[in-house]
């Protein structure tokens, strides 16, 4: 993924995302029909772009699915994964040597395994074993095909019978996502632009972002993500009930640096009320330590549709960051280096 990008392909990334959804809900999964409908557990097996879908499709199966889902980030699988297992490996470039050496570990213990992945040795190994490729469409950095590298794994879960209802939720993530793009797009200005407005806060400061267990914990992970990579800053994220027990001590020294953290809290409806408390708690307890404290509401119904709605926001406000420090949000050159570097 060599290829020169500029600052603008990233808002063009970004614009197309409800088209990534739309076109995964016409994908063809009947490859997958072969395979059993029954497992124990199932494994998300990715790194980075890669593997935060795992990580949306683990909260969303939290409350649907009756067996446990993890998400492995590592060379090998868990201890518990075997002949029960179904192991979904995503590789966007099909080339990250974990996912690589995860895939053989799968395949080692018996596991039911299906790649997706735009090609690559990731296909090449699948396809010689037979086991299911779901091909996604190449020519975009991973951390903007998030729509490719989730809605198919949840699609290819509702065609075995494990949940039900993931095509109605990409749908209603469309409508909300159309919506909120003509507010938070590059020709609106920051009074009326919540990214913006975000960006202009983070400015200068070190993002923390906190989430909720079970709502908006990964999207609080994805803009953590995000502004790393996009805007090559630093950024940490935590999330409620936990930091409560912990982080929220450690705001007191060094007070010039405390001065310098800008908190974002990303919000969900449907947070437990007892959660809702503990934030308002929070901030007066914040009250005159840190910068700023923002917050930034989920739209929509569904877990999806609220997910990304958050995302979304975090997605926009990092490219916007990188404008404010003049960097490109598009190259990662520092992951391309490491890559190299372990390619040696
Ligand atoms: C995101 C990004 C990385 C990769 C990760 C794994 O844009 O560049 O986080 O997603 O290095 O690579 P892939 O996705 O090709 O398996």
């Amino acid at each position: 993924m060599a290829v020169e990008m500029g600052p603008e392909m990233m808002f063009e990334f970004l614009y197309n995302l409800p088209g990534q959804f739309e076109g995964c809900l016409k994908m063809d999964f009947s490859k997958v029909s072969g395979l059993k409908k029954e497992y124990a557990n199932i494994v998300v097996t990715g790194l980075g772009g890669s593997a935060i879908g795992g990580d949306i499709l683990r909260c969303y199966c939290q409350s649907r699915l009756r067996i446990p889902m993890v998400v492995n980030r590592d060379y090998v699988l868990p201890r518990f994964v075997g002949p029960d297992s179904l192991v979904l490996a995503v590789s966007y470039s099909g080339n990250t040597e974990e996912t690589l050496s995860a895939y053989e570990d799968a395949r080692e213990k018996g596991a039911s395994i299906i790649a997706f992945t735009t090609g690559g040795k990731l296909a090449e190994m699948a396809a010689l074993d037979s086991n299911p490729v779901i091909t996604i469409p190449g020519g975009l950095v991973p951390r903007a095909a998030t729509g490719y590298l989730f809605a198919p794994l949840v699609l290819v879960l509702e065609r075995l019978g494990l949940v039900s209802g993931a095509s109605e939720d990409l749908k209603e993530t469309v409508t909300v996502l159309t919506q909120l793009r003509e507010e938070i797009e590059p020709g609106r200005e920051e009074d009326s632009n919540r990214a913006r407005f975000i960006a202009s806060q983070l400015y200068q400061r070190i993002p923390v972002i906190w989430g909720c267990s079970s709502t908006s914990e990964v999207a609080a992970m994805r803009w953590k993500g995000q502004i790393n990579e996009n805007a090559k800053a630093p950024a940490y994220f935590n999330v409620f009930p936990e930091l409560n027990h912990n982080e929220i001590v450690g705001f007191e020294v060094p007070e010039d640096l405390v001065k310098k953290l800008a908190v974002i809290i990303l919000r969900d409806p449907d947070d437990h009320g007892r959660i809702t408390k503990r934030i308002e708690i929070t901030k007066d307890i914040l009250q005159g330590k840190v910068s700023s404290v923002a917050e930034v509401e989920a739209r929509g119904n569904s877990f999806l549709a609220k997910t990304y709605s958050l995302i979304y926001v975090g997605d926009y406000a990092s490219v916007y960051l990188a404008e404010l420090y003049g960097i490109n949000p598009t190259p990662v050159q520092v992951i391309d280096y490491l890559k190299a570097r372990m390619a040696e």
